[in-house]
């Protein structure tokens, strides 16, 4: 089923990209799949192991800290921020995806918004303590890339920190289908926006069979520093 239901995103998102549009297709996938989860083949209805571990180790603190959860799709890493103490904003460009967190989390004290990171709200600006962005770069185009990068960058406070988790390869390994796997050269957007890279690891994860993760950490210098 998961393998049908990625068949079915890389028709969609080579039929809208044909059509010039790299981003229509997620709400049409969202909106197809009828509330079924299982027609979204990166839903897991739970927090990605690869952001807990994460998590679990920098040990954080979530008190009156303002965070962003990047193309956040069903909601899962938001509801475990939110559930660590802090003060939570996801957003995705699929106002079905957004309509379905609030359905699945009623309860829920996180904010849900539907934004598109090429033109986030203008308040968002320097204003997040720390931001998740977990496989939305790598399931847009190498050409809009850099300029989501930037965007995402200019949304951290100064001292803030950026995660970004997504499919790895080498700079001479072909991108191949989407998931569209990020090179290490192409996080120096980041660099060039000000952020200074904390950690980069490069890693095989748990899944069967293992994929090659990039799980990178910035900060936002502060003015002295920058
Ligand atoms: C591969 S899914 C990952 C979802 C979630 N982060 C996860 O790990 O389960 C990518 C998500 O990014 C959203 N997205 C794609 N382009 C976006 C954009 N321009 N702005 C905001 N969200 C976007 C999609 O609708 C989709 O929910």
């Amino acid at each position: 089923m998961k393998e049908q239901a990625r068949a079915k995103a890389r028709q969609l998102a080579q039929e809208f990209a044909q059509r010039g549009d790299a981003t229509g297709w997620f709400e049409e996938l969202y909106t197809q799949a009828q509330g079924n989860e299982q027609a979204i083949h990166w839903a897991d209805m739970e927090v990605n192991p690869n952001f807990v571990e994460w998590l679990d180790r920098r040990n954080i603190q979530g008190k009156s800290k303002l965070v962003l959860v990047v193309g956040c799709g069903l909601g899962d890493d938001a509801e475990e921020l939110a559930r660590r103490g802090f003060e939570v904003v996801a957003f995705d460009i699929a106002p079905t995806a957004i309509a379905w967190c609030r359905q699945r989390f009623p309860q829920s004290p996180v904010v849900y918004v539907v934004a598109d990171v090429f033109d986030p709200p203008t308040a968002w600006r320097g204003s997040f303590d720390f931001i998740l962005e977990a496989y939305t770069l790598q399931v847009l185009p190498a050409d809009v890339r850099s300029r989501a990068m930037t965007s995402i960058a200019g949304l951290l406070a100064i001292d803030a920190t950026l995660l970004v988790i997504c499919r790895g390869r080498s700079a001479e390994e072909p991108p191949g289908n989407l998931p569209w796997p990020l090179s290490t050269e192409e996080f120096d957007v980041f660099k060039g926006a000000g952020l200074r890279q904390v950690h980069f690891e490069d890693y095989f994860d748990q899944e069967e069979p293992p994929v090659r993760r990039f799980r990178v950490e910035y900060q936002r210098a502060s003015s002295s520093e920058s």
